[in-house]
């Protein structure tokens, strides 16, 4: 029998072309495509489909597709009565996983369920997967307002993917620049090869289930703290933190109980995360754009990542991406709680892609296990127990 690692780590799950991350380096690309050059010159459209169909687009294919993504942006109103009937103390992405499971109820397809081989037709595969990106968002910019009572604002035409999605959530014409960092936001979060929700993706599309479910159960995954949910607990820490000369008690203290200091550390990575790097950048550019006139939670923020680096700095332990997100998020007007559902709605690009990926070379995931129960024993009736 093969060796047990706990959490699976460094074992392969699959073979992928999608992305790679060279963690000693702190190198992530898409396609092999550094996502340095992705966050400066590509679009959350252009990047999506590079990750669907494996190459960059001409400039007619991503007009095509970029068209396609607003035509599928409006839900039916069952979706949003059914939205409405929901507690509003539900979490976003309790909601977000409840109403993606829900769309293949309003949304009937030629699916992989009814056995008809739509799972090996490459336009069933691309059509589902416009139509999944396209809805998520809007999703997630309506329940903002329903949660509060209201009724949502509806999608425009003339936006594109992030500023659609700022408009929707806002109400508001959306301030270029955050725009601008929201497109690059959604584009970081993209990929990320085989984590937990991407593994929850493989494991769903390899039964041939709907890529509905397939992506309401890579939410689920997402919305852990130790995974996607890690962006909100950073700004609740840092809230609670509540000004840069108390950062350095705060870090110590949580170390001393053993406790993680949230948006730290990763996985795959023992530099700090690129994503991180780039979102610091767009930090900086935003406060001198602004000229000082921002969130006092960037000052915070820039503190406990100083004391972090002293203290765990020797343990390859550096600021991962929900490190700044959360806080770029708080500036364009997001509530904490919403942090998780805008990961998984940039994310949907990379679980589609492995969805398809899966999906052409399909073999159902059948694990082992490392029995550690009972040998087999007699069955004691309940009088004799
Ligand atoms: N705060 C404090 N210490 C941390 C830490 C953190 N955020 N992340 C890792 N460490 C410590 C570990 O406790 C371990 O210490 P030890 O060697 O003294 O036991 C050491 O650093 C090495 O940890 P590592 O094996 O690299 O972590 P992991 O792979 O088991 O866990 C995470 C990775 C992401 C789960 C972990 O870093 C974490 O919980 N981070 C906070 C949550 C978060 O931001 N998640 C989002 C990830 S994108």
């Amino acid at each position: 029998m093969s060796e047990y690692l706990p959490g699976l780590a460094g074992v392969p799950a699959t073979k992928s072309n999608i992305s790679d991350i060279d963690g000693e380096q702190g190198i992530l690309s898409y396609r092999g495509y550094p996502i340095e050059q992705l966050a400066e010159h590509s679009t959350f459209e252009e990047t999506t489909l590079l990750l669907l169909d494996g190459r960059l687009p001409t400039r007619s294919e991503l007009e095509t597709f970029s068209d396609q993504l607003k035509e599928n942006r409006r839900l039916k109103f069952h979706t949003r009565g059914m939205m409405k009937n929901l507690p509003n103390t539900g979490h976003p992405m309790e909601m977000l996983q409840t109403v993606v499971a829900s769309l293949g109820m309003f949304y009937p397809g030629n699916e992989c369920l009814t056995g008809s081989d739509a799972c090996e037709d490459i336009n069933y595969i691309h059509n589902m997967s416009i139509k999944i990106i396209a809805r998520i968002a809007p999703i997630v910019a309506m329940w903002q307002h329903i949660r509060e009572g209201y009724d949502p604002v509806d999608s425009r035409d003339d936006l594109s993917h992030a500023e659609n999605f700022l408009w929707m959530l806002t109400g508001k014409e959306p301030d270029p620049l955050l725009a601008r960092i929201m497109d690059v936001c959604l584009i970081l979060h993209a990929e990320h090869t085989i984590n937990a929700s991407t593994f929850a993706v493989l494991v769903n599309a390899s039964t041939l289930s709907s890529p509905y479910s397939v992506i309401a159960s890579a939410i689920g995954a997402l919305s852990g703290p130790l995974h996607g949910g890690a962006n909100q607990r950073v700004l609740e820490m840092l809230q609670e933190i509540g000004s840069p000369e108390k950062a350095e008690e705060y870090v110590d203290k949580r170390l001393a109980n053993k406790e993680v200091i949230w948006g730290m550390g990763h996985r795959e990575y023992k530099t700090k995360d690129p994503r991180a790097i780039i979102l610091q950048k767009l930090i900086d550019q935003y406060m001198e754009t602004k000229a000082g006139d921002v969130n006092p939670m960037f000052d915070i923020a820039k503190a406990v990542e100083q004391v972090c680096e002293d203290r765990l700095a020797h343990k390859g332990v550096y600021a991962n991406v929900d490190f700044y997100s959360g806080i770029l998020y708080t500036e364009m007007g997001i509530p904490a709680d919403q942090f998780t559902a805008i990961f998984a709605m940039a994310r949907a690009a990379g679980w589609l892609a492995h969805w398809r990926e899966q999906l052409a070379d399909n073999r159902i995931f059948r694990p082992t296990q490392v029995y550690t129960g009972e040998p087999i024993r007699k069955y004691v009736p309940i009088n004799k127990r």
